[in-house]
């Protein structure tokens, strides 16, 4: 009961100078509100007023959590006002609906002088009780102009929520308990079982007698089959045709949008955006419930390295604490607050744990890293996703610690349910307990039981479970209690996602028609791929482009494809119902601009590449032409026009899964092409299409401006329109580090200083940690991105340089102005060192950001307030704790370029 009545609050003040503008944003100052702003606009402020002069603005930034759960989550559906109770002030109450990817709530309201002391603070959120906690700012601090207050309050449910919640449970554990009590052992091992069957194939075989397992009751999931009419007859088959009428669960791989594809993760991620990224996760939820789907094989959130290895485009990129961010945010876009809502899909994090670490960026590959390096870079992400509520995990195809992490008991209990308290299912990935036997365990039954008895609950197609665990039972190798575990585990998602209630919650006929593929998600689409854009290079004279008078080569393989925008892991998404950036560019500027198009060459000519990349749905046709006589055409329009727009890169089959490459260059014959591209002496704006980190040098020293645009999805080459031409100013920064040199590789800015760091201004010293042939540096660091407009930085300001004990608060400024011709936003972003430690710490490690929105010549001060948190690391025992010394605060556009400041932080 105590659990449930658990409350603290805790209330500071800080007090800074700060001007925020919510609810607008113009591009190159025609005003133009985007989608997201839109969105954000109406579901985040219930109104809005710039400060007027009189008047004060107080800025209230802080967290709601809640204890009921064992451990601490933020409370992400919440009503929160600012009351002002005397008559002579301009009331105005702000409404918050959603935190940030930090759980934080941000509301701002403004006061008008002469102002009160005393502000009350009301909070309400469905099952908790209501809090109103007056605000008294102290009456020194009241000249301030902006005043930011700064909580963190734990909600207490109300008794009559603790009673509803307990019924729900009490409830959910009587309706299984009745269940299981009715079930076989054969029936409850049938529930173990994930087949897959329908549209896709996502892996090496594929399940059969489908219908006559369901009959059996021989499965407990299906994945790969959607829309209402497909779904409902074997949900049908399950809920008529079976003893007992257990419903199916319907997973996918829902990954960045369902219908309507949104740009890849690593293009998400380079918006640095969470509530882009939330609403992205948010919209492909309601499209693939509509879709007769509820469970969702995302997000992915392994943290990678290696640009070589083809998934790193399915993830949030290298640094582990944005990874935490991004995951959050994509849980409680596709779970919503409420699973059994019948537009909201359980999540399945995945791959658990440490996939991206495989070596030398093979797919699949051995994991081989120390128990520090685990905690302290790749864990973050997947603990960030179960903290914030995720129903199920999926196991990775690696071994962890020298056993694959289907059969890991110290990964699945001692570290998922034993320290992180996660409480849904574990399924694994696609035969992956099948694949333990070529890992060299054992047989298929010992491998079998031994994932079981590790805390898998459910077999992902290999049916290793449904053939092997009623002999391992009669043998005696595995006891019945944890078959009933599992069993229950996979009971209790279902019965969470409401299909108890109703197993066709998910088929009703009439929601595609109106949730799927609408306006609204295509223009979202738009918007975010827009923000994912990262300007590489840009010579601040060829982009944005004229948007009239101006002839324009538009040449490259990929500049009139629709086949490849949607990237390898599209799910129900059809590339034809994508547009071309040919397409886009036309319906923008089509009727005042000269277009000339050539493709220029082929995407890939390599044969070895093509037949691979073909056999598996590439699609990629060589041109009857010969590759001289494609440059001739593309070269002979180049010299008729002002500019070139060069849309090059891979194909979607080049990256994804089991799509590692050693050369992460562009294809030599888009190479040749762009060589003739740039010997005709006009500006080349180089438009990339890539799913991973690529080496460029060559391209960053011909083209007049390089724009990254991943694969952007459904809406790809209208957001590469906007772009080009300037009605969205590009903002991405990089998630994942670009080398020079593919010998780099692995190259990431959180890397350790070593014994032996290498200067650069000392050029030729021998014994240090360096290559003879190329500088250490990358080609483009981790956070950068450019715009058209410039932003300068202010030296640092911190408001002390000595620091003492755990409650202490560091609170760092810097003032951003934007100093070039447009309006535009930056990342603001926060790294910090710690020069000395008991251990030895990455050189730097981002540990916040901001973004905003500055119009040019306008300025805004940044505060970030650091607490001791920010300074933990885990010691060689694995405790999270900090030390105190010296800590270094760097605050820049990306990682590379920033601005520093040291100080002393004491116990
Ligand atoms: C992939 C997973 C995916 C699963 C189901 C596997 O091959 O590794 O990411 O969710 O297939 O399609």
């Amino acid at each position: 009961m105590n659990k449930f009545l658990f409350l603290i609050f805790s209330f500071q003040l800080f007090i800074t100078q700060i001007y925020t503008e919510q609810c607008e944003l113009t591009l190159n100052d025609e005003t133009q509100l985007t989608f997201n702003t839109f969105l954000q606009a109406k579901k985040f402020c219930s109104s809005t007023s710039l400060p007027t002069k009189n008047t004060r603005r107080i800025i209230l930034t802080g967290r709601l959590v809640d204890y009921t759960t064992r451990c601490k989550r933020s409370i992400t559906d919440a009503n929160i006002e600012i009351i002002h109770i005397q008559s002579d002030l301009r009331s105005v109450c702000h409404e918050l609906h959603h935190p940030d990817s930090r759980g934080y709530y941000t509301l701002s309201t403004s006061v008008t002088i002469p102002s009160t002391e005393q502000l009350f603070l009301r909070i309400t959120s469905p099952g908790y009780e209501t809090v109103l906690k007056e605000i008294i700012i102290p009456s020194s601090e009241k000249r301030q102009k902006n005043i930011i207050l700064k909580w963190q309050i734990a909600l207490t449910p109300s008794q009559e929520q603790i009673e509803t919640y307990q019924q729900q449970q009490g409830r959910m554990d009587s309706t299984i308990d009745d269940l299981m009590s009715k079930m076989t052992l054969e029936e409850k091992i049938g529930q173990l079982n994930l087949v897959t069957v329908g549209f896709d194939v996502t892996g090496p075989i594929v399940s059969e007698n489908v219908d006559e397992n369901i009959r059996l009751g021989r499965i407990g999931g299906v994945f790969n089959t959607f829309t209402p009419k497909a779904v409902r007859p074997l949900q049908e088959l399950a809920m008529n045709h079976t003893r007992l009428r257990i419903p199916l669960i319907f997973g996918y791989d829902v990954i960045h949008g369902h219908r309507t594809i949104f740009p890849i993760s690593l293009g998400m991620s380079t918006t640095w955006d969470m509530a882009s990224i939330e609403t992205s996760a948010r919209i492909a939820a309601q499209e693939a419930t509509a879709d007769g789907l509820n469970w969702v094989f995302s997000p992915m959130v392994d943290i990678a390295r290696d640009a070589r290895w083809g998934r790193i485009s399915e993830g949030a990129g290298e640094d582990p604490w944005l990874g935490s961010q991004i995951a959050a945010a994509m849980i409680r876009g596709y779970q919503g607050s409420d699973l059994t809502q019948s537009n909201t899909a359980m999540a399945c994090v995945k791959h658990f744990a440490l996939y991206g670490g495989g070596e030398a960026g093979r797919d699949y590959n051995t994991v081989d890293m120390s128990r520090i390096t685990m905690y302290q870079y790749f864990l973050a992400p997947y603990r960030a996703a179960i903290d914030a509520g995720a129903g199920s995990v999926m196991t990775s195809f690696n071994e962890v610690d020298s056993v694959p992490a289907s059969a890991n008991r110290w990964l699945l209990q001692d570290l998922l349910r034993e320290q992180w308290k996660f409480n849904g299912f574990v399924v694994t990935d696609y035969t992956s307990i099948n694949e333990m036997v070529d890992h060299g365990i054992g047989d298929l039954q010992e491998v079998s039981a031994r994932a079981l008895d590790a805390g898998v609950d459910m077999d992902m197609v290999g049916e290793g479970f449904l053939r092997t665990l009623n002999k391992s039972y009669s043998e005696g190798k595995i006891k019945e209690q944890i078959i009933n575990q599992a069993c229950r585990r996979i009971l209790e998602a279902k019965y969470k996602l409401g299909l108890f209630d109703d197993p066709y919650r998910y088929c009703d006929d009439s929601r595609p028609d109106t949730d799927i593929f609408t306006n609204e998600n295509r223009l979202a689409a738009r918007d975010f791929a827009r923000r994912s854009f990262v300007l590489l290079k840009t010579d601040r004279k060829t982009l944005p482009l004229a948007r009239s008078n101006l002839k324009i080569a538009l040449i490259g393989p990929l500049s009139d494809d629709h086949r490849n925008l949607i990237g390898s892991w599209s799910a129900a998404g059809d590339w034809r119902q994508s547009v071309s950036v040919r397409e886009g560019i036309n319906k923008l500027v089509g009727n005042q601009t000269q277009i000339l198009y050539a493709k220029g060459s082929n995407l890939v000519e390599d044969e070895y590449m093509l037949k691979q990349l073909n056999a598996h749905g590439g699609e990629i046709e060589l041109d009857q032409r010969t590759p001289e006589q494609m440059i001739a055409e593309a070269v002979e329009i180049s010299t008729r026009s002002d500019v070139i727009v060069a849309v090059v890169g891979e194909s979607q089959g080049m990256t994804g899964e089991a799509a590692s490459r050693v050369d992460i260059g562009l294809p030599e014959c888009q190479k040749r092409l762009l060589k003739a591209l740039f010997d005709t002496g006009k500006p080349v704006v180089i438009v990339l299409m890539n799913g991973r980190p690529m080496t460029l040098t060559w391209e960053q020293e011909h083209a007049a401006a390089i724009l990254e645009t991943w694969f952007a999805g459904t809406e790809a080459g209208n957001a590469i329109a906007d772009v080009l031409f300037g009605y969205y100013n590009p903002a991405g920064k990089l998630t994942t580090t670009f080398p020079q040199h593919v010998g780099q590789i692995p190259l990431y800015y959180n890397h350790k200083n070593t014994g032996r760091p290498f200067n650069a201004s000392q050029f030729t010293d021998k014994y240090k940690s360096r290559y003879l042939d190329i500088p250490n540096e990358p080609l483009y660091p981790f956070g950068y991105g450019l715009s058209y407009t410039t932003f300068n930085f202010s030296s640092i300001n911190v408001d002390k340089t000595e620091l003492h004990g755990d409650s202490d608060r560091l609170t760092v400024r810097v003032l951003i102005r934007n100093t070039g011709a447009y309006s535009g936003e930056e990342v603001i972003q926060l790294y910090i060192s710690d020069p000395a430690a008991s251990v030895t710490r990455a050189v730097r490690e981002l540990k916040n950001f901001k973004k905003i929105y500055l119009r040019s010549q306008q300025s805004e001060e940044i505060s970030f307030v650091i607490t001791t948190e920010d300074l933990k690391f885990y010691n060689t025992n694995l405790d999270y704790v900090w030390e105190e010394g010296d800590f270094i605060i760097h605050v820049g556009p990306d990682s590379v370029n920033t601005q520093s400041i040291r100080v002393k932080w004491l116990k």
